[in-house]
């Protein structure tokens, strides 16, 4: 729906006075909904018992680098105006633009993969590579809040929802480990 929007708006002219930067800002805010999204379904299933909400994670984290991809296809495109080569400059020059292209590659290696043969193929190494999706999150609230100037807004909203989303899993990663030591505890208290 997003991009359906968008591409009207490019076709029909609507995109305000610089459609190049409104496609730029609005590719970007939905790559970082989207992937905000994927991380609230763990949430949501544990709290609220949606079960069936699993397959959606990666629904959306494929979403995120749909729009991800069309994000630095805008900027190649509008921004600099097909200059391919400028392209290594800016990410070795400009800190916003390096932390957003590592949250993309790490978005990239996710999708590629994500089907279930690879799964199987990557066995153990899958989950690691998976966890990456909140360093990648983190890095896109960076980059955001890098390129604000004046609207705080943005990065605080996004900010706040990524810490919430974090925060509920390092709670739960305590909890599983208290668990742990107090089963541990118990079973060595039984074998004396
Ligand atoms: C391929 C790597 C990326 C490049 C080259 C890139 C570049 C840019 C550029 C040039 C802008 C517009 C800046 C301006 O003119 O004000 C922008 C905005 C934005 N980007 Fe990226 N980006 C990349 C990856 C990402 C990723 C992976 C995310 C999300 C996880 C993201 C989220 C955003 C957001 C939310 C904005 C809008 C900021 C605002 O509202 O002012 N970007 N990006």
């Amino acid at each position: 729906m997003p991009f359906l929007y968008l591409l009207l708006g490019a076709i029909q002219n609507t995109l305000g006075a610089d459609p190049a930067k409104e496609l730029a800002l609005e590719t970007g805010r939905w790559t970082l909904r989207f992937l905000l999204m994927s991380l609230a379904i763990t949430p949501m299933r544990e709290l609220m018992g949606l079960t069936g909400a699993a397959p959606l994670r990666r629904t959306l984290g494929l979403f995120a680098l749909f729009y991800a991809s069309l994000h630095f296809v805008v900027y190649v495109v509008f921004l600099l105006e097909l200059r391919w080569f400028e392209v290594g400059d800016d990410i070795l020059e400009r800190p916003y633009i390096t932390v957003g292209f590592v949250s993309f590659l790490i978005l990239a290696a996710m999708g590629a993969t994500s089907p279930k043969r690879m799964v199987r193929l990557m066995g153990r190494r899958w989950k690691p590579l998976h966890r990456l999706v909140y360093v990648a999150a983190i890095l896109g609230v960076l980059h955001l809040t890098w390129i604000l100037r004046t609207d705080v807004f943005d990065a605080v909203f996004y900010g706040t929802l990524l810490v919430l989303l974090l925060g509920y899993r390092l709670v739960q990663y305590f909890r599983r480990q208290a668990r742990r030591s107090n089963r541990a505890g118990a079973s060595s208290v039984s074998s004396q």
